[in-house]
């Protein structure tokens, strides 16, 4: 899919909101500043996410928790919290390793991982977006289920 600005990128990120169980691992592939973390704000946003989220690049995992109320055109979920991870500054096997990340991945969670390839992650993603930056505002966005 092609899209001209963020508010398109986080629509297409709410049409996949609206398909998620719960469990699911995400991977979100891309160049700096592709739209991944935009990505994941229009996913929060669907699922009923009323913080606001930023990027987890200094902070490196931000966790949201999700409201029990249903937002109209969700499937029947049990998803409680979204864990989103930058791995992006991550440098060594231990840093990784003291995440836990493994851990994160419930029956519960929606867990979206950008820069999963910056690290050794074992942790084989369930969904993969991928965002190609195509130039200004234009990203091509691919979205592949295992
Ligand atoms: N079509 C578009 N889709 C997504 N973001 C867009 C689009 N057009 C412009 N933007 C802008 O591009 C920027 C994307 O930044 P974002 O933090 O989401 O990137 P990122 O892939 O998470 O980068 P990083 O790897 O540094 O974390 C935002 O400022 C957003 O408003
Ligand atoms: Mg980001």
């Amino acid at each position: 899919m092609i899209t001209n600005n963020a508010a398109e990128t986080q629509a297409i990120a709410a049409d996949l909101a609206r398909t998620l169980h719960g469990g699911e691992v995400i991977a979100l592939i891309g160049d700096l500043g592709a739209g991944k973390t935009t990505f994941v704000q229009g996913l929060a946003l669907a699922l009923g996410v009323t913080d606001r989220v930023k990027s987890p690049t200094f902070s490196v995992m931000n966790e949201y928790q999700v409201p029990d109320s249903r937002s109209p055109g969700l499937v029947n979920h049990k998803i409680s919290r979204i864990i989103h991870v930058d791995l992006y500054r991550l440098q060594t096997d231990a840093e990784l390793t003291a995440l836990s990340l493994a851990d994160e991945r419930r029956a519960d969670t929606i867990l979206l991982i950008e820069w999963p390839n910056a690290v050794s992650v074992d942790l084989a993603p369930d969904i993969t977006v991928t965002i190609n930056h195509l130039g200004e505002d234009a990203r091509e966005i691919t979205i592949a289920t295992k």
